[in-house]
């Protein structure tokens, strides 16, 4: 067989565009049965550029249908990130009174002023729709929030605060969250600020995102902070923090149990994979969990990743769940429900018991390109657990549960394309964990150059890209005694062909 990039490295389901520049996620919202997915895009190269705003629509998350570009740079600016809110009770005055105005905060990033070395070269601007997020109107006072003297001052993520009937937004300045309220989206003010001293601080921070969640199993509700930042991730490169505490309408204040646990690990990752950054969530998916997208890569070697059409794709959407334990608030990630209505071949295994490399999955009968494999481990002990996809010409990928460093990892290096960067594939990617683990759930997501591995329900999330130059078509375990078994195995594969 001779493999183009397109047959080898375009994803079987992960959002990718047609063609060229991608990053961030911006400006989702969901309004009238369609969830709405904007990106950072740069139409004509495949490398980061003069930023717009791509956009995507799907009525499932999984299935995504790419538009025409939403918004173009301007005399302010290239369009960096940014987000967008259903304006329900028309407070913008933007509404015609037929349909709300869908309004888009995004930074105003002034190339020209950059290059005279000048300070204030981020703003934030507005922009709103009355036909559904097709077409875009920049408002004529723009911008809406100008810069204090302040070099990275980017990314506004707006929430309506209904306890205090107002907008609030969350935004990154330097390594540093400030939140701005407003009535009208047109007007701003300065509320508090927040990240002195807290959290990892290697790179600056960029992409918050700000929002209440109710908690899985008490009825308390908390407001979570996502807050990403490049470079300083846990595993190197960027990544995506996160904050649990309570908001006054005015300043965000940590819960005293999730200090405790920040004080220990110094910071709280939402994925430790090196390939999950500036994760953000949908507007108006109310009464519901949030759902979130990431970009599946990492500024290390985005640019530099071996496809040309088109550079890089997003994460499978996930449901973020609040749960509470003894040791206070955490956040889980799953994929969302959606992803098994396409379901379709599935194998079941059960008490399979390994030591030596057993093969679990061979894709004559699962495509291990485009699948989704949840399995339980039992009777587990002080030992590494190690699956292995590989192919017929040497290509693998490592990735499991080290009981013995206590640690969940990913190995890359021998996995197929690397060298094209000095940063991609050197070292075994690590989720620390605080026990030993008798028993485990493991789920995994695998497209045709990703995995995304959901350890106990998504307490732990590691997601990571590959390129190897033949697809994997086997699965294997591996441990070095005989006491482990995997209880249940489930294997489906995915009916989906996004692109
Ligand atoms: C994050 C980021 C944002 C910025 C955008 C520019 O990846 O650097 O802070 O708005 O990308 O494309």
């Amino acid at each position: 067989i001779v493999y183009t990039e397109e047959t080898l490295y375009r994803p079987n389901f992960h959002f990718t565009p047609k063609e060229n520049w991608m990053n961030d996620p911006n400006g989702m919202f969901f309004l009238n049965d369609t969830y709405h997915l904007f990106f950072q895009y740069y139409p004509e190269g495949n490398k980061w550029g003069p930023m717009h705003w791509g956009h995507a629509t799907s009525k499932d998350l999984i299935t995504w249908t790419e538009n025409p570009i939403a918004l173009y740079p301007d005399e302010l600016g290239y369009i960096f990130s940014g987000s967008a809110v259903v304006d329900l009770k028309n407070t913008s005055g933007f509404g015609d009174g037929t349909t709300p105005p869908i309004v888009a905060i995004f930074t105003h990033h002034d190339p020209i002023k950059e290059k005279e070395g000048l300070i204030d070269i981020e703003n934030q601007s507005i922009a709103y729709s009355i036909d559904e997020g097709k077409t875009w109107i920049k408002y004529a006072n723009n911008p809406v929030l100008k810069n204090p003297g302040i070099k990275n001052f980017r990314d506004p993520k707006v929430v309506w605060d209904e306890n205090h009937q107002q907008w609030v937004m969350a935004l990154a300045a330097d390594d540093r969250t400030k939140f701005y309220s407003s009535k009208n989206l047109k007007e701003w003010a300065f509320i508090s600020d927040f990240g002195n001293d807290l959290g990892a601080h290697g790179g600056v921070w960029e992409c918050p995102d700000f929002f209440p969640m109710q908690s899985e199993n008490s009825n308390e509700t908390k407001w979570i902070l996502l807050q990403s930042l490049n470079p300083g991730g846990p595993n190197g490169g960027s990544a995506t923090q996160y904050f649990i505490g309570d908001f006054d309408g005015k300043t965000f204040k940590l819960d005293e149990d999730f200090k405790k646990q920040l004080d220990l690990k110094k910071a709280i990752w939402l994925d430790h994979g090196m390939d999950n950054y500036a994760s953000v969530t949908w507007n108006n998916t109310n009464g519901k969990n949030p759902i979130s997208i990431g970009w599946m890569s990492n500024w290390l070697y985005a640019q530099d990743v071996p496809t040309e059409t088109w550079r890089s794709s997003m994460t499978i959407p996930r449901e973020l769940k609040l749960n509470k334990t003894e040791n206070g608030f955490f956040i889980s990630s799953e994929p969302v429900d959606q992803l098994e209505n396409y379901f379709s071949d599935k194998i079941t295994k059960e008490n399979i018991e390994f030591n030596e490399k057993t093969i679990l999955i061979d894709s004559k009968t699962i495509d291990l390109t485009k699948s989704v494999i949840d399995i339980k481990l039992t009777d587990l002990t002080t030992d590494v657990y190690t699956f292995t996809l590989y192919n017929t010409i040497g290509n693998n990928l490592k990735f499991g549960l080290d009981n013995v460093e206590k640690h969940l990892f990913i190995d890359r290096q021998s996995s197929g394309l690397t060298n094209f960067s000095e940063a991609f594939g050197k070292h075994v990617t690590k989720a620390p964990l605080t026990k030993e683990y008798q028993e485990a759930r493991i789920k995994i997501i695998l497209d045709k150059t990703s995995i995304e591995l959901f350890f106990n329900n998504g307490q732990e999330v590691l997601t990571e890209i590959f390129f190897p130059n033949e697809p994997f078509d086997k699965l294997t375990i591996e441990s070095s005694r005989k006491e482990a078994k995997i209880s249940t195995l489930n294997a489906n594969k995915l009916n989906i062909n996004n692109n």
